[in-house]
Order: C-alpha cells, then sequence, then structure tokens
C-alpha cells in the first residue's frame, strides 16, 4: 500500500512556547536550516508519484515559513488535499495570500481564559487566535479548532466547545500524547473528553481514545504503521525514520537537475526492510502518538479501522452542519 499522508515540517521554529511540545527548543532542532521553496516543490512531486493524497504542513509554525503561499499554490496544483494547523498569532498578516490554498485550515486553542492560554503557550495570544478564526470566517474559509487536551485544559475544555458553537466552527478534541515527559489524562479526564466528544460541533477520534485505554501500540503485535502510511520530511530536507517524534534516524534527501529522489529513497531496500520492523522497536511500547494513527488505521479493517472510519463520518456531517448555518447566526 503507497503511503497516504505526509507530515511535512517547514520549519521548527515556533512564535509560541507550548508545555507539552518541545519541537522549537529541542537541540538538535535550533538553527537547522529551512529548505528554499523550489526544492520543497520538487518534494512535492516526488510526493504525487508515490501516491500520495493529504499533505499536512507542519512544524513548528508553518506560518514562519515565509513562502508558505507558493508551496501550498504548488500543492494545489498538484492535486493534493492540505491541511495545516497553526497558532492564529500570524495568520492576519498571511490571510489573503493564504485564502484557499487550505482544505483542512485549523487553530490551535485549549482554553477561553487568557491567563491559562498563556500560562500553556508560553505567550499572550488568545484574542489574536479568536480574531484569527473569524477573520478566517469572513475570507470564506471553514477553519476548525484543534485543541490538545492536558490534565489542566481538560476542566475548561466546556468552554472552547461553546467559543466554537458561538463562532461556528468544529473543534477537534485530542488527548495529549507523550514525547517529551507529558502528564496524560487520567480516567476522569478521558471520561469528561468522551462527554464533550457528544456536543455540537465536536469531533473526536473514538478510534485514538480506545487505542489509548487499551494500551496504545504494543510492540509484540504493533498496530502503527508510520512509515508505510505516513511520509515525514524535516526542515532541513531529510526523510525522517520511522516517524517525527522518535526518529532515530534522518536519511538526506538529494536533488538532480530539479528532480527530489524522495520517492526512490522512500522505495529503497533500506527503508521497506525498516519498514516492516515500524511500530516494534522498544520506544514503540505503548505510543498513542495520533499524528500517525488515523493513517496507520486504514488498514487492516479492525475495530480501530471502523471507530476512525464513524469518527470520520461524524467528522464531516458536523462541519457539514456547520457550514450549511448562515454567517448571520454565528458570531463572526
Ligand atoms: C505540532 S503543532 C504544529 C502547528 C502549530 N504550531 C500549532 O500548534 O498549531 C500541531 C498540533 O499538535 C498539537 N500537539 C503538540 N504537542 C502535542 C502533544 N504532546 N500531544 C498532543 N498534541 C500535541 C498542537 O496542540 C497542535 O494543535
Ligand atoms: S505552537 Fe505548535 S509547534 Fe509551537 S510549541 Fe506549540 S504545539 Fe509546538
Ligand atoms: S509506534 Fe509511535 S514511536 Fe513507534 S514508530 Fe509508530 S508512531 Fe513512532
Amino acid at each position: 500500500m503507497a503511503p497516504f499522508l505526509a507530515n511535512y515540517y517547514l520549519t521548527y521554529k515556533c512564535n509560541s512556547r507550548c508545555t507539552y511540545c518541545d519541537i522549537p527548543v529541542k537541540a538538535e532542532n535550533v538553527g537547522i536550516k529551512e529548505t528554499p521553496v523550489e526544492v520543497v516543490i520538487e518534494n512535492l512531486a516526488a510526493l504525487k508519484r508515490l501516491g500520495v493524497k493529504v499533505v499536512d504542513f507542519t512544524g513548528g509554525e508553518p506560518l514562519i515559513y515565509k513562502e508558505l503561499p507558493k508551496v501550498l499554490k504548488a500543492a494545489k496544483k498538484m492535486g493534493f488535499f492540505t491541511s495545516l494547523a497553526n497558532t492564529g498569532i500570524l495568520y492576519p498578516a498571511k490571510a489573503k495570500e493564504l485564502t484557499g490554498l487550505v482544505d483542512d485550515l485549523k487553530f490551535s486553542l485549549s482554553t477561553t481564559v487568557q491567563e491559562s492560554y498563556k500560562k500553556e503557550r508560553g505567550v499572550d495570544g488568545y484574542e489574536k487566535v479568536v480574531e484569527s478564526i473569524k477573520l478566517a470566517k469572513r475570507l470564506g474559509e471553514k477553519p476548525s479548532i484543534i485543541a490538545t487536551a492536558t490534565p489542566e485544559s481538560i476542566w475548561g475544555m466546556e468552554s472552547v466547545v461553546k467559543l466554537a458553537q458561538e463562532l461556528g466552527v468544529i473543534v477537534l478534541l485530542g488527548p495529549v500524547f507523550d514525547y517529551c515527559g507529558n502528564d496524560l489524562l487520567d480516567e476522569a479526564g478521558i471520561k469528561e473528553l468522551k462527554r464533550l466528544a457528544k456536543m455540537d460541533n465536536v469531533a473526536m477520534n473514538e478510534a485514538f481514545t480506545k487505542f489509548a485505554a487499551d494500551g496504545g501500540n504494543q510492540t509484540n503485535a504493533p498496530r502503527c504503521r508510520a512509515i508505510s502510511s505516513t511520509i515525514v520530511i524535516s526542515p532541513d530536507d531529510h526523510l525522517l525514520l520511522p516517524c517525527y517524534h522518535m526518529h532515530d534516524e534522518r536519511l538526506k534527501i538529494t536533488h538532480d537537475n530539479g528532480v527530489s529522489n524522495l520517492d526512490e529513497l522512500w522505495r529503497s531496500l533500506h527503508v521497506q526492510q525498516k519498514r516492516k520492523e515500524e511500530g516494534s522497536w522498544s520506544f514503540c511500547q505503548g505510543c498513542t502518538i495520533w499524528c500517525y494513527f488515523e493513517s496507520s488505521f486504514l488498514w487492516p479493517p479492525d475495530e480501530y479501522f471502523w471507530l476512525n472510519i464513524k469518527s470520520k463520518v461524524r467528522w464531516a456531517s458536523q462541519k457539514l452542519k456547520v457550514s450549511t448555518k448562515s454567517d448571520k447566526e454565528v458570531l463572526i
């Protein structure tokens, strides 16, 4: 099966410092050189040759990458479904250039309390992100809120749901996962998440919560398909194996006469052999890093596969519901 998704890390720089994320501060990420736009576009062509359908442009804060509009235009022209989450801080300055280029535009927000926002994300960005969501709506986008539920933020998450209802957007609820010493939700937190998931304007992937409750990935019977399903590219033009969060290998992508070897690299014997071991390394025991599981659950058809489909259907129906409401009914 060909990989379905690419997680394209355009930059590791960020304008926030979230308590549960070390991407912008991790020593090996600091000061790395970002890839020129032409080279990023060559990699997109290679992803197309590989059969990738969805490209998630991420980071760090993807809006910090200056040539983002050019990258997105190229991705759309090649027929990819584009996805991007951002903090909303730079969005007002870039919104016009980005309009119509992101199919799944998300703003990260887990609280409606200014002080809690600052405590969690290290910057004073609450009002800015709310403004950005309203602006995106005025520009005709269909934005969503992506809310990472931590043991602290879960108890104020209902107010994020209410805000989403007022703004006429979907909120995607997801539990925090561990990759840099994060505290996870306890049983009461998971229960609260499930309660909120039934509300209007909320989408939550039930496959993730079930998978996490079942203990996550098991190395003796791996459910992870990180390499098979997802191509992970670093800002300095490497293929990361097996996943961004636990990569122990960085393979340099090369370019010859305007052609990227990323597709050949992924098909190489080395990557295909490593692929056979995905999810079986010691660091994979109990893993719930959901960035790779939505695509990992695309096969085989087990209970996670069906829960994943069920959750996608709910997400699509909630999205349709909010988009058919007239803008007069919502606060923009
Ligand atoms: C890595 S960020 C990149 C995009 C952008 N900087 C942002 O925060 O929206 C993408 C998403 O991952 C989420 N995230 C980061 N660390 C996480 C963790 N430990 N557990 C769950 N979600 C996490 C963020 O909240 C954000 O919504
Ligand atoms: S805004 Fe995104 S990339 Fe930046 S620290 Fe927070 S989660 Fe990490
Ligand atoms: S199980 Fe987790 S840590 Fe291991 S390869 Fe998959 S996503 Fe990465």
